[in-house]
């Protein structure tokens, strides 16, 4: 049961993994409390967030786990992974470089998680659109090659937010 007396009928564990300031916190902070800092600052260690919603009559809370891109910052891998469901894949599209290490995550996914795991590949920041530097089309055929869902999203604007993180918990259920 949640706070209000709700009865949960599952808990999905879903982690937001992807290269430092691509905007992996924000994303998380726009779907689970509709906020968004400009200032943000680079998580240290791991943090989770939660947020409680119906998806085809059934009330899911999302655990949503948060880690640093920096490796410096990076003590976990396996258990980070234990038990996800639902990985959330963020690439900046102004930088060139996050998306270039886009496989090297789904591999740190394809070594440590679960077989299952629903991934999402999330470009965002669509907001900068004068600044991209990564073509959707590019995002797409690597998204279609590794059998991943696709979005670009600003956590900025709102854009997407909702319709990516909805889409993967769908994908689990
Ligand atoms: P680490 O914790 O270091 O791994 O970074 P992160 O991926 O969690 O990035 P974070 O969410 O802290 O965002 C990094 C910077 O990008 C911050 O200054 C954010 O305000 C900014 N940012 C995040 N999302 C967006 C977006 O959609 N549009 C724009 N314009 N800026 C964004």
């Amino acid at each position: 049961r949640n706070n209000d007396g709700e009865t949960i009928d599952y808990v999905y564990k879903v982690v937001v993994i992807g290269d430092s300031a691509v905007g992996k916190t924000q994303v998380l902070s726009r779907f689970t409390r509709n906020e968004f800092c400009l200032d943000s600052k680079s998580t240290i260690g791991v943090e989770f967030q939660t947020r409680t919603l119906t998806i085809k009559s059934k009330v899911i809370k999302a655990q949503i786990w948060d880690t640093a891109g920096q490796e410096r910052y990076r003590a976990v891998t396996s258990a980070y992974y234990r038990g996800a469901l639902g990985a959330m894949l963020v690439y900046d599209i102004t930088k060139r470089e996050s998306f270039d290490h886009v496989a090297r995550w789904v591999e740190e996914l394809r070594a440590h998680a679960s077989n299952s795991i629903v991934i999402a590949l999330i470009g965002n920041k669509v907001d900068l659109e004068d600044k991209r530097a990564v073509p959707s089309e590019d995002a797409v055929e690597f998204a279609k090659n590794q059998g991943l869902y696709f979005f670009e999203t600003s956590a900025l604007t709102g854009d997407n937010v909702e319709a990516a993180f909805c889409k993967l918990l769908e994908e689990i259920y």
